[in-house]
């Protein structure tokens, strides 16, 4: 457990990113913190470095990894095929929350990277320890979230040490991450973008610079194999179960007093907003509905410390669909596995 100041890569720190990327080099695995999420590292070529990956998120090995990269002449080495808007939206988003999918090149990554598929996910991270780790390394870094498979990603070190402590080499604590949730997965394998997973970057933003935009659930129907094989699983997901909520405050109150009723204990996933209008077993915020953002940021570890609380159902506030708005209740939809309790009139 090394600590990494936020504000930056120092003489001070550079010891630990050092000892970091050595562990990486020789096919250990380590998390490092992102802008988005903490992730879960380990080096592209070496099949042992990539299983151990898997092995220590519990993670199923038909969901590819991200590889991660420090420097953009580096998506050449990895990739082909790759079209004009894809080079716009790297020119306009990396470093940053945006991985985009697109032809690998044979023989350059393990093939447990990208789970015998015939693309291959990039990203370039905005976050200085996790730039100076893969510079340092020499080699893409494969990093997926540094979760254990299906519980809400990391958003500090505390929380990769509570799922991940004796089965990683070691993490770098840099705080809490920015963003809060992962990157925009964006297919670039056809004519347009196809949003595959909402995230930081908007789809407001991709049209922006890439004209028209896909999204996988506007395309697809439900029986097909989803395009981006982690979205068939369920995720983010607290101990107890969570069933998401629309009404208002009283209408949600008077939902709670029914299952209190009944002898539930019920938690509640609120907002700064509206968390004194609440009376229930345990009342938790994720951040101003009136700034989305803080949401994004919050959301993961609010979901986690329900965990801390002995609560038989979570009752969650929904959002607006819109902006990082959209990122939020994809998340949220994940964690209620499809939960919902309608609005209580
Ligand atoms: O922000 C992030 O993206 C974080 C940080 C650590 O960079 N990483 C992350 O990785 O969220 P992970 O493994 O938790 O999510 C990767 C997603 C999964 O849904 C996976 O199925 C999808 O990307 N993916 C990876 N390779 C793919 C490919 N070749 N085609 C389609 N989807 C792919
Ligand atoms: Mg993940």
């Amino acid at each position: 457990h090394w600590n990494v100041d936020k504000s930056g890569i120092t003489e001070k720190n550079y010891p630990q990113i050092k000892e970091a990327a050595g562990l990486i080099q020789a096919g250990e695995v380590v998390a490092f913190p992102t802008e988005t999420v903490y992730g879960l590292g380990g080096q592209v070529k070496m099949d042992s470095a990539v299983q151990k990956i898997f092995t220590a998120k519990g993670r199923p090995s038909d969901n590819p990894l991200i590889v991660h990269i420090a420097e953009r002449d580096d998506v050449d080495n990895l990739a082909e095929k790759i079209p004009d808007y894809a080079q716009k939206l790297m020119d306009a988003f990396w470093p940053g929350p945006l991985t985009i999918i697109v032809p690998k090149k044979d023989g350059v990554l393990s093939e447990l990277v990208t789970a015998g598929l015939d693309t291959v996910a990039i990203r370039m991270p905005d976050h200085p320890a996790a730039l100076a780790i893969i510079k340092e390394t020499g080699i893409p870094v494969a990093a997926p979230s540094a979760n254990r498979s299906g519980k809400p990603s990391p958003t500090k070190a505390a929380h990769v040490i509570d799922d991940l402590n004796g089965r990683i080499a070691g993490v770098v604590d840099g705080g809490e991450t920015g963003v809060g949730l992962e990157s925009t997965v964006v297919d670039c394998t056809g004519p347009f973008p196809v949003i595959l997973r909402p995230g930081g970057v908007t789809q407001a933003d991709i049209e922006a610079v890439a004209g028209k935009v896909g999204t996988e659930s506007g395309m697809k129907n439900k029986e097909e194999t989803p395009k981006s094989p982690g979205m068939k699983y369920t995720h983010y997901a607290p101990e107890a179960p969570l069933y998401l909520i629309e009404g208002t405050t009283a209408q949600i109150q008077q939902k709670i007093n029914e299952l209190r009723a009944e002898g539930n204990k019920v938690g509640v996933l609120a907002t700064e907003e509206s968390r004194s209008f609440y009376a229930a077993d345990t009342i938790i915020s994720c951040g101003r509905r009136a700034d989305l953002e803080s949401v994004a940021k919050s959301l993961y570890g609010a979901l986690r410390s329900f965990n801390e609380h002995p609560v038989d159902l979570i009752l969650a506030e929904t959002f607006p669909s819109e902006g990082v708005g959209a990122a939020i209740m994809n998340r949220l939809e994940k964690a209620a596995g499809g939960r919902w309790l309608k609005k209580v009139d």
